[in-house]
């Protein structure tokens, strides 16, 4: 699903330059769910924003379901970002004066309507499986922490994504909230076979994932190597 090799990243301004990736290599199985972890400053968003596309300025080989991201102009890297990955931040990011239904339908409104049909169904059906089914017509001001995110985890769902990359999902949760949101993100890339990266310092969450990615000095630290 995913295939990176000696991928660079230096972020330039005009004092310094930070070299946060130092040529990192990194394969993902379809269907894997994959825990990325690291210190704080290693780089870990740096590379989800490499891999989902939002970001093309790095040295190295980057390939994602198939799709090579480096040389693709605007308008295929855009439909590479709206079918193909789907976000979910710390932060859940979702439009308050929205009903949750309609959070989690709010790319129909940027979809070419062909593609989503009965776009209500599948975002109850999709709540129903997030467990929220019943808090379709409530306003996220009315949901605990955990149930926003699994909100925004129904939404990033949507569009039926193949990879979700999920920022810390749970990092503003407490651990029963934390633990609910797994749950919900597990069970739907079990069912879908979604390929999933979950970054995370919660070693609990990292344990319940496929694999645990460790990022150190710029590179995947191997088991064994000392860290
Ligand atoms: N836009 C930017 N310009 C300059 N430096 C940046 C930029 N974004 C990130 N950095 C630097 O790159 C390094 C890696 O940042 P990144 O956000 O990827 O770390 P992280 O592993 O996600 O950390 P955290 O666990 O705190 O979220 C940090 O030293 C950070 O200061
Ligand atoms: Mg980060």
């Amino acid at each position: 699903m995913i295939r990176i090799r000696d991928l660079h990243k230096r972020y330039v301004d005009a004092e310094v330059t930070a070299h946060v990736l130092r040529g990192l290599d990194l394969e993902v199985q379809p269907g894997e769910l994959l825990a990325l972890v690291g210190k704080s400053g290693s780089g870990k968003s740096t590379l989800l924003n490499v891999i989902g596309g939002l970001d093309q300025s790095y040295e190295g080989e980057v390939q994602v379901a198939g799709v090579t991201l480096r040389g693709l102009d605007d308008r295929a890297l855009s439909r590479f970002r709206h079918e193909t990955v789907s976000y979910v931040f710390q932060l859940f990011h979702l439009l308050p004066h929205l009903t949750v239904l309609e959070n989690v339908r709010l790319a129909a409104w940027f979809d070419e309507a062909s593609r989503i049909a009965g776009p209500d169904a599948r975002a109850l059906e999709l709540l129903d499986r997030v467990g929220l089914a019943d808090r379709a017509g409530s306003r996220p001001g009315q949901l605990s922490g955990g149930e926003k995110q699994r909100v925004a985890i129904a939404r990033a769902l949507f569009t039926r994504p193949r990879l979700l990359l999920a920022d810390e999902p749970t990092g503003a949760l407490d651990s029963e909230h934390g633990s609910s949101v797994l749950n919900a993100i597990t069970e739907l890339s079990r069912a879908d076979g979604l390929t999933v990266i979950v970054v995370t310092h919660d070693d609990q969450i990292a344990a319940r994932c496929d694999r645990v990615v460790r990022i150190s000095d710029g590179r995947v630290v191997h088991p064994g190597e000392a860290t």
